[in-house]
């Protein structure tokens, strides 16, 4: 049968996207798809993952696919807007760093962010500061290496843990008390993120708000699964196969054998 909802991440990261939507709407059928063969995004121009998102977009609608969730900020931060434009009958659901929850919250006043350079950089996190701070401080800090490390399955090594001291104590230092995770792969390092921020600082991300978002677009545009289907998780990677297993299983996902995609020399992204 075919898949009604195609997510995709340049990895890992989305698969925590991919469980809070298998909770929220159990009946659909999800095909998610791990770019893991050109990880990291965070490091690429916008035009390389624009690229890369659209060809996975087509390829996921071409599988069956009726609405698209871009498990990924970065992706979302480069393509969202353009792939919305040239594929105006379909539903997307992009990510959006958790600014405007985390400035509700805040009782310091300052707030932190860590993502991906690219969104970082991007306009996509401008924005969303720029509509929700109010006034409160939002210090923006970049984590290169971080997803790719994830992505190899580093989620709680020596090296990986005096990164995060090193970008997360500046931080406490300037008294943060909201820490917003503004990349998909970073809640797989989640405790040891909350292991160096302390007790008092409360870590933000948006996945259960994205799969309620998704149920809202679902109903709204008449798709929703009749209550009784049966739903389920299909993994494609155009990666290692066995990165995924790991996380599958932390994440108490059941999805079966995790298959291989390839990508083709013209730029086109092949399910088998
Ligand atoms: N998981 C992705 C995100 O949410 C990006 C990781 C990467 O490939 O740099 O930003």
């Amino acid at each position: 049968m075919d898949p009604r909802i195609g997510i995709f991440d340049s990895g890992i990261g989305g698969l925590n996207i991919a469980a809070a939507i298998r909770q929220a709407l159990p009946s659909e059928r999800l095909l998610y798809f791990g770019d893991n063969a050109h990880v990291p995004y965070g490091e690429r121009t916008a035009e390389e993952i624009l690229a890369f998102s659209t060809a996975i977009t087509t390829a996921l609608l071409n599988k069956g696919c009726r609405a698209i969730v871009i498990a990924c900020n970065t992706a979302s931060s480069a393509a969202l807007v353009p792939l919305r434009e040239r594929f105006p009958e379909v539903p997307f659901v992009g990510m959006e760093p958790a600014v405007k929850p985390a400035a509700e919250h805040t009782r310091s006043g300052v707030v932190g962010v860590l993502a991906t350079r690219a969104t970082v950089e991007g306009r996509a996190l401008a924005d969303v500061v720029e509509r929700f701070s109010q006034g409160v401080e939002v210090i923006r800090q970049a984590c290169p290496d971080l997803a790719q490390r994830i992505d190899a399955g580093d989620f709680d090594g020596p090296e990986t843990e005096a990164l995060l001291r090193g970008w997360i104590e500046p931080m406490l230092a300037r008294n943060i008390d909201t820490l917003v995770l503004g990349c998909t792969h970073y809640p797989l390092v989640r405790p040891l993120i909350e292991k160096i921020a302390g007790p008092d600082v409360r870590v933000i991300e948006p996945s259960e708000a994205i799969a309620r978002r998704l149920a809202q677009v679902m109903e709204e545009r008449g798709l929703s699964a009749s209550p009784g289907a049966t739903g389920g998780l299909t993994c494609f990677t155009s990666g290692d196969p066995h990165v995924f297993s790991k996380v599958l299983e932390r994440l108490g996902l059941s999805a079966g054998d995790v298959r291989q995609a390839t990508w083709d020399r013209d730029g086109s992204l092949r399910f088998p």
